[in-house]
């Protein structure tokens, strides 16, 4: 699968991806509001359970590559993953190489996936869940038009403390109706 926007591909990961993948795995930026880094084998690991999850049918987990045309290198991944099937409620998520932050990267990825989310998979609802101290992911959910569901107290124990996590969502007709009014 690919998703084309105007800067970006989001396609399938291949094995060949693992060195520019794993340049964006062991930056300690990109794990920050995580509890746990992945080692190497943990982002091989990744990479093929991303490609296994194309072979699925019906397909429930999205773990793509990001790219910045006209390069192939992967410079960020994007996800959306089943959560609950009778609602039609998928999880979306994101992460970019810190050497690309602050470009857009990250909503024009998530925006492409969200359209994916509601016209291809006719999504009902896609939520994503944040460490609630990471104000560029809360940025992004609100650009994206999510809402702000709750606040998770204390679901997160990052490094040595309790902290919050919030979950944002948005619904299949404040989509189409924020789409309709951008044709
Ligand atoms: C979160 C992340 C994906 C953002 O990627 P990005 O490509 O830089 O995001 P964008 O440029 O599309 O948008 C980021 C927005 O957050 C804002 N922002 C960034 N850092 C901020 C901060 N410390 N405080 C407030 N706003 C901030 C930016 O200004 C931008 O908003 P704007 O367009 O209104 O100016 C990136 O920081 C990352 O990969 N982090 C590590 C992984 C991660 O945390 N993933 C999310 C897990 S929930």
């Amino acid at each position: 699968m690919r998703l084309l926007t105007p800067r970006l591909i989001l396609r399938e990961f291949r094995d060949a991806d693992f060195g520019s993948f794993r340049e964006l795995e062991a930056r300690p930026e990109t794990y920050h509001y995580e509890t746990v880094s992945p080692s190497d084998e943990g982002t091989r690991e990744y990479l093929q359970k991303a490609q296994q999850d194309a072979l699925q049918s019906p397909r429930t987990r999205y773990r793509l590559a990001v790219t910045i045309q006209p390069c192939d290198d992967v410079r960020g991944r994007a996800t959306l993953l089943l959560l609950n099937d009778s609602i039609r409620e998928w999880e979306i998520g994101w992460a970019i190489h810190p050497q690309d932050w602050g470009k857009g990267i990250a909503t024009e990825a998530a925006q492409r996936l969200l359209e994916f989310a509601f016209v291809e998979l006719h999504a009902h609802r896609v939520v994503a869940f944040s460490h609630a101290g990471n104000t560029a992911s809360l940025r992004i959910m609100r650009k994206l038009g999510m809402q702000q569901d709750g606040l998770l107290r204390e679901t997160r124990l990052w490094k040595g403390q309790w902290s919050d996590e919030v979950v944002y969502s948005i619904l299949d007709h404040e989509w189409n109706t924020s789409h309709t009014k951008d044709q």
